[in-house]
Formats: C-alpha cells, structure tokens, sequence
C-alpha cells in the first residue's frame, strides 16, 4: 500500500482540493487497492469542519464531490503512516519540516514538485482571493497529481 497525504495550511481549500482529485485519478486508473489518500492543514482553525464552499463549487464543476471531508490538523505520527506528505506551499513544507520526526524528510515533498512543466513553486492560498483562484488551483493540483501518480508508479507499484 502507498500512503498519500496532501498538507495545507487549514485544510479547507487546497489540499481538500488535491484529496479530492488524487483520489478520482487513483479510482479511475483502477488503483484504489494500492493507493490511500488522506489531508491534513498545519493548522487547527478549522478542525471538524468541511471544505470552503468555493473550494466545493470548483471541485463539483469539474465532477468531484468534497462534501464529506473534515478537516483534521497534521501531526508528526503522519510522517510514520505516510509514504508522501505532500506541502501545498513554501509555508507548509517549512512548517512541516519543523515537526517531522528525525529521518521523516525523505517522506516530505512540495505538490508543484510534480508538475515542473508549470514552472511554479507554490500552490497559492485562494482563501483570501475570489472564486477565480479556485479555478486556477483546481488546474494546478490537477496537472501535479498526474505526475505524482507517475511518480509512485516508477518508484512503488
Ligand atoms: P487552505 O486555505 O490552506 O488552502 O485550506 C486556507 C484556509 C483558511 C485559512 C488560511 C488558508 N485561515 O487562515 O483560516
């Protein structure tokens, strides 16, 4: 089993989003024996709570039904359970390199990483933009989650 958790900062927005669309392209190449896939936020503001409304809408457009995710903080244990903690953003990654345990790091990935060909680093917050950077972060995560899953399939599957 491969174990994948996307990270964000209140897991609302973004890594729902990457949950969300992850799990659809493992479900759609037939891999959901093999791959999990699960979010956290670095931060505890909106634990319990469902994705940003936004965040539904943009998902729901393209097919994907976030409704049912509630958001959990991450916590150091995640870098034992996980095969891939995947940092949304700068912010995130550095967060979560101060709580990885000793040795964790090979674990800890940026999203955008998977993606080279976008030429970007971060994956930006649209929390505090408008509904047109949802649109935008939807792309994003789609493009990196098709190189991830290339990337899980050379190196465990
Ligand atoms: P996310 O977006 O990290 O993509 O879930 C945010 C959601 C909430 C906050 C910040 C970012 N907040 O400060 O409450």
């Amino acid at each position: 089993m491969v174990n994948v958790l996307f990270v964000c900062l209140g897991n609302i927005c973004r890594s729902p989003t990457a949950e969300g669309v992850f799990k659809a392209l493992v479900q759609r190449e037939g891999l959901s024996d093999h791959i999990t896939v699960d979010s956290a936020g670095v931060g505890d503001w909106h634990i319990g709570s469902p994705p940003d409304s936004r965040a539904q809408a943009a998902a729901r457009q393209r097919g994907i039904d976030l409704s049912k995710q509630r958001a959990r903080q991450a916590v150091a244990h995640d870098f034992e359970r996980f095969d891939y903690v995947i940092a949304m953003d700068s912010q995130n990654y550095g967060d979560l390199t101060r709580m990885c345990p000793k040795g964790g790091d090979d674990r800890l990935f940026k999203f955008l990483a998977f993606a080279p060909q976008l030429g970007i680093n971060d994956v930006p917050d649209p929390y505090y933009g408008g509904d047109s950077g949802f649109d935008g972060v939807f792309d994003m995560i789609e493009a990196a989650s098709a190189g991830l899953l290339d990337d899980i399939r050379a190196n465990h599957l």
